[in-house]
């Protein structure tokens, strides 16, 4: 297939390099600079205009934030025909507000994680009645060796991206404050976050084959008025568990603050 990205940033930039192993990639953003160099790594030809990216492609990834889709709208929109497929991986951007920007092209609301750099990423995509198995299964295929896909409804869609979208940037914060504890005891940095990295995929290693719940395996752990039970209770003195909580909910709510 032929597929175009607008917007080599962070996201754009990582899908660009699995997506040009499998089909053949034209690259868009308004700064040469930030497409030029992605284009001679992967060997996706850059494109100078929208149109000379619409014109070519029969699948558009929209990878700009939010706050530039409806200049980008203007411009594309009149370059994009009903036969294209368009792709946007938007934050908190309601397909409502998709079909109102554009009005020819097939709209599918996805949203990916950057661990589909390395080909772990979870990406969600919306689920609409009126969507065909067709439309569907080109979607699939561009979204080949990203990560696992997700069908959800809409309504769901925030909260996936708080869950999944967002939820590295945390996960990455929670390791780091793990580090620092590593280098408090007298380990070096590195050494510190080697142990803790086999020690995450060993637990969740764990909860995969294990029948236990999460509570059930925690308490194989602590024993009786041992060492893990005194951390835990310190976790919670500090109020660590609501804290997630609240700031992947925070996450979600956000998005629905950036929709109204
Ligand atoms: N990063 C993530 O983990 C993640 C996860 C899920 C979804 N997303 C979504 O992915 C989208 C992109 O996020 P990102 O983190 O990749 O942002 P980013 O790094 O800022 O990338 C956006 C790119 O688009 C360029 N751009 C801006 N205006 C443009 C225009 N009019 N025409 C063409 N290119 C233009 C930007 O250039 P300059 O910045 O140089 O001006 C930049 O290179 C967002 O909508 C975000 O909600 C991101």
């Amino acid at each position: 297939m032929k597929i175009g990205i607008i917007g080599c940033g962070v996201m754009g930039g990582a899908m660009a390099r699995t997506i040009a192993v499998h089909h053949e990639l034209l690259l868009f953003d308004h700064k040469r600079s930030n497409s030029d160099p992605l284009g001679r790594e992967i060997g996706a030809k850059v494109c100078s205009s929208f149109a000379e990216l619409a014109k070519e492609s029969e699948v558009v990834i929209l990878a700009v934030k939010p706050i530039h889709v409806e200049s980008v709208a203007d411009d594309l929109d009149p370059l994009l025909d009903k036969e294209t497929l368009l792709l946007s991986i938007l934050g908190g951007t309601a397909l409502k507000t998709l079909r109102e920007l554009f009005s020819k092209p097939t709209i599918f609301r996805l949203m990916p994680n950057l661990p589909l750099l390395c080909g772990k990423g979870v990406i969600g995509v919306v689920d609409d009645e009126g969507d065909s198995d067709e439309d569907k299964a080109r979607v699939l295929a561009c979204l080949k060796g990203l990560g696992s896909v997700s069908w959800l409804k809409e309504s769901l869609m925030n909260g996936f991206a708080a869950l999944t979208g967002s939820n590295p940037a945390f996960i990455y914060l929670i390791i780091e404050a793990m580090v620092e504890a590593g280098i408090t005891m007298g380990f070096k940095a590195d050494q510190a976050q080697e142990l803790l990295l086999e020690t995450i995929e060993g637990s969740i290693a764990l909860l995969r084959h294990s029948k236990s719940s999460l509570a059930e395996l925690r308490w194989q752990i602590a024993s009786p008025g041992g060492t893990t039970i005194a951390g835990l209770n310190e976790l919670e003195a500090h109020k660590v568990r609501h804290g997630i909580t609240r700031g992947i909910v925070r996450t979600y709510e956000r998005a629905e603050e950036m929709e109204e």
